[in-house]
């Protein structure tokens, strides 16, 4: 279970324009100087992604879609399908990330639906799901987990991902303790059983990845604001 191999996942969110590529050949240099312990997967905004996925594949990172839509084509004005990822160079689509959830209203329903698309292309699903502060102070953390789990993941799925990112965490420089991730980290291994990376998100930086990387059952880190500078992305690659 622990032979998982580590998954880092830099999620650039809405930032990044095409100066951003110098930050992938940055990246590129650092991590040439010794082979990386973990697979690096970029995130970037949809626009970068075909002309990421060149200097991307050179260096030996992958590279994914931030969401997609729930049918292979059709007229949805504005979206991008997760066939359009894959055909762009996309391994991997994050899926049902809070902000998605909170700025769009996506459901369980629609991100099951979402990682159907994908499974049905060739994308690996990233399965975002996390509790509030709230609901953690009342002691729901796990309940709330397991019902983001049990409603968002398809049921004929083997290839997929599991992000857990506590909503209060995100973009808050706030982590929870060791002891909180690993229990939830262990309510979601006892769900998705052994071969599943399972990842956790929320402030990861360089000078707490090891300490979180190194926490029982967390296979990879999905990584917002640290992600957007090669020096402080490639510090969390290293702690890997
Ligand atoms: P953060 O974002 O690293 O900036 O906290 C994490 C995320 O949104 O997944």
């Amino acid at each position: 279970m622990e032979d998982i191999r580590k998954l880092i996942v830099g999620n650039w969110k809405m930032h990044g324009l095409k100066s951003a590529l110098d930050e992938v050949d940055r990246l590129a240099e650092l991590c040439s100087r010794g082979e990386p312990k973990a697979d690096i997967l970029i995130c970037p905004p949809a626009t970068l992604l075909s002309e990421m996925a060149k200097p991307c594949a050179d260096a030996g990172f992958l590279v994914g879609g931030q969401t997609c839509h729930h049918k292979l084509k059709g007229a949805y004005t504005g979206e991008i399908s997760a066939e359009m990822l894959k055909d762009a160079g996309a391994t991997h689509v994050i899926l049902g990330h809070s902000e998605r959830r909170l700025y769009n209203g996506e459901t369980n329903e629609q991100v099951k639906a979402k990682a159907e698309a994908a499974i049905e292309v060739g994308l690996i699903p990233i399965i975002c799901i996390g509790e509030t502060r709230m609901e953690r102070d009342s002691g729901q953390a796990v309940a709330v987990v397991s019902q983001f789990l049990a409603g968002s993941i398809p049921d004929e799925i083997e290839d997929f991902v599991v992000s857990y990112e506590p909503l209060w965490a995100i973009g808050t420089g706030l982590v929870p303790s060791p002891g909180e991730i690993a229990e939830i980290h262990m309510a979601i291994r006892q769900r998705v059983g052994g071969d599943i990376p399972i990842l956790y998100g929320g402030s990861v930086k360089p000078d707490n990845a090891e300490r979180l990387l190194s926490i029982a059952n967390v296979n990879g880190a999905l990584v917002g604001g640290a992600s957007l500078k090669a020096d402080d992305f490639y510090g969390i690659i290293k702690a890997a």
